[in-house]
């Protein structure tokens, strides 16, 4: 199984600040044999990142993506433009897109199919509110997100996307799901993607969102169905982000041992 870790920058740093992480990164994270390190800086930064992360075998991701190749939509980025750059992966469906701008999960899963068609990584958010886990449907919630959006694509073509789950009462509160939470949906995840996929599934990463800190990741990447972390607010900081490769890579190193 494959490790991964994730940073997504969202809407922070300017020019100056994003070249400096970049540097920081290009110089500190070093041999990530275990793990498959990317980042999602905002996009005037997305061609930077490629050319200076290059030699640290470090992956660039957007944020977000049109599901149309091209077209007179303003303001809008497509799948093949961020590959043409260099871009080899996008997070789609994250919560602050469905939340802020009514991103439905037939959109979502659009992108996904533009950006399987670009042969790029698509990283699949997913994640209940508070208030769907205080009345016990989060299961469902996920549930329909993952058919809704996953559900036409083939399973072929699903052996090539990750997904994220991120409980939304986690993301940037500094509330983190346990690990027998986080183990528990990751679990059903895996169970539905094993109806959506088949055998597939199995070797699919379902990586971890919401407030992963380098002091909480030991005990979330144990767990067998955690197979990384999308990291939000550690991901601005050089040396914390670092240091969630470090123990994302023990992790990856503890659960290969027979
Ligand atoms: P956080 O964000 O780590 O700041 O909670 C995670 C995310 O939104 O992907």
């Amino acid at each position: 199984m494959r490790t991964i870790i994730a940073g997504n920058w969202k809407m922070h740093k300017d020019r100056a600040e994003a070249q400096a992480l970049i540097d920081a990164l290009a110089e500190q994270v070093g041999n990530t044999e275990r793990v498959e390190v990317i980042v999602a800086p905002p996009f005037p930064f997305l061609a930077m990142a490629v050319e200076h992360l290059r030699d640290a075998h470090i992956g660039v991701a957007a944020q977000n993506c049109h599901e149309a190749l091209h077209g007179a939509f303003t303001g809008e980025v497509s799948a093949a433009m961020l590959k043409s750059v260099g871009v080899s992966a996008c997070i789609v469906g994250h919560s602050e897109r469905r939340q802020y701008y009514g991103e439905t999960d037939a959109a979502v899963g659009g992108k996904i199919a533009a950006l399987l068609h670009a042969g790029m990584l698509p990283i699949y958010c997913c994640g209940e509110m508070r208030a769907e886990r205080e009345k016990g449907t989060h299961f469902e919630v996920v549930r329909a997100q993952m058919n809704e959006a996953l559900g036409p694509i083939s399973p072929a073509d699903l052996a090539k996307v990750v997904v994220a789950y991120e409980p939304v009462w986690a993301i940037g509160t500094g509330l983190t799901a346990t690990p027998q939470q986080a183990q528990e949906m990751h679990a059903f995840v895996r169970k539905e993607l094993r109806m959506l996929a088949g055998d597939a599934a199995a070797a699919i990463p379902i990586l971890y969102g919401g407030s992963m800190k380098p002091d909480n990741a030991r005990e979330l990447l144990a767990c067998a169905d955690v197979n990384g972390g999308l990291i939000g607010g550690a991901a601005l900081d050089a040396g914390l982000f670092t240091e969630l490769v470090r123990i994302a890579a023990r992790a990856a190193a503890h659960t290969s041992i027979p």
